[in-house]
């Protein structure tokens, strides 16, 4: 089966075609990805990334469409997400899948993260628990299949990627930062600024980051104030070690919860723009292997956004073959 995929929830554009076995194996033929440049806003602007979306989506188009005429299907992100961005992306999709003669697919962009994991590989057991944390989203959800899925935490406030995001653009380090943090942190004292972990009390399972932020934000000023002017490199190496520190014993707590709290679920994955850390990464394979657990980390490209997880989330949908083009698009996550 042959699906075109589509991405465009946030500020990344994607396009891809996609060759899926009936084992679920999948080839990828084609594979366009595109970060709009926000730096200058220090954040998304939603206005500029559908505007983005309306340039690129198409011009990703072109470049495939020798391979039109061999599609099955159409699939796009559809929820949730920024409003313009899915509608560029549902207007492209459904277009081509009514030129073709094709069905079109609505596609969950969370759940095509949490699905994420399955792409390379194939015998990840459901149910399996997936940790998203993304610019986005930051989320503990048990899979138990392409479209059962339960919500067991989320963040109350930021997303673990914005966290990074904020932190990195009052040192400086530009937008998106995390990767920044990442390196920077290499050289720093983990240990240098311990800071309490956030309670959320409505639910043990949630995430919250606001706090955080507001510590780190005070930190980083009295380093400041310390110093006369801006932090010196091994200041700022030391914030970054920190931060990524704060979260990793974040991840490893909520991962222990699920232990705890489901002991009969051997499979975990992380997925989402934060899980391609490799400090992140380091500490939760050390945690799951302690635990006897398998995890599993999508490649980079398959942890921030893109299409392929798109395309490979519709799957289950294509099989089924009832076409959704009357599918609205939807801003927030409703299940
Ligand atoms: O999954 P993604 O493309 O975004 C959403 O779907 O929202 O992830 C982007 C996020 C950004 O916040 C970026 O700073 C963060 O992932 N990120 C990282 C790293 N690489 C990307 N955060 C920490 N360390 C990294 N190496
Ligand atoms: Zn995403």
């Amino acid at each position: 089966m042959r699906i075109l995929g589509i991405e465009s929830s946030c500020d990344e554009s994607a396009m891809c075609v996609m060759d899926l076995s009936s084992e679920r194996v999948a080839v990828v033929v084609e594979n366009f990805v595109a970060t709009h440049d926000m730096t200058a806003y220090k954040g998304v602007v939603p206005e500029a990334a559908a505007r983005a979306h309306f340039e690129l989506l198409p011009q990703m188009l072109e470049k495939i469409t020798h391979l039109l005429p061999s599609l099955d299907c159409v699939a796009a992100a559809c929820e949730p997400g920024l409003m313009g961005g899915l509608i560029m992306g549902a207007c492209v999709g459904k277009s081509v899948a009514v030129a073709l003669g094709r069905p079109f697919y609505s596609v969950d962009h969370i759940k095509a993260h949490a699905l994420s994991a399955l792409i390379e590989n194939p015998s990840l057991q459901f149910p399996y628990i997936c940790l998203l944390v993304s610019g986005g989203h930051t989320m503990l959800i048990k899979v138990y299949g392409f479209d059962n899925m339960q919500v067991l935490g989320r963040s109350v406030d930021d997303a673990m990627g914005e966290f990074f995001d904020k932190i990195a653009s009052y040192l400086g380090l530009g937008f998106p930062g995390g990767r920044r943090v990442e390196e920077k942190a290499v050289l720093g004292d983990r240990a240098r600024f311990k800071l309490k972990l956030p309670k959320v009390k409505r639910n043990e399972w949630d995430f919250s980051f606001s706090g955080l932020k507001t510590a780190f934000i005070k930190i980083i000023d009295t380093l400041k104030v310390d110093a006369g002017g801006d932090l010196s490199e091994s200041d700022m190496a030391d914030v970054c070690a920190c931060l990524q520190a704060t979260v990793e014993r974040i991840c490893i707590q909520k991962l222990t919860l699920c232990f705890a709290k489901y002991p009969q679920i051997q499979n975990y994955c992380v997925a989402g723009g934060v899980a391609s850390n490799s400090s992140i990464r380091q500490a939760v394979i050390e945690l799951c292997e302690k635990y006897n657990k398998r995890v599993v980390f999508p490649t980079a490209f398959l942890c921030t956004d893109n299409a392929v997880m798109i395309a490979f989330a519709a799957y289950e949908k294509a099989l089924g073959g009832v076409c959704e083009l009357n599918a609205d698009v939807k801003s927030s996550l409703c299940w």
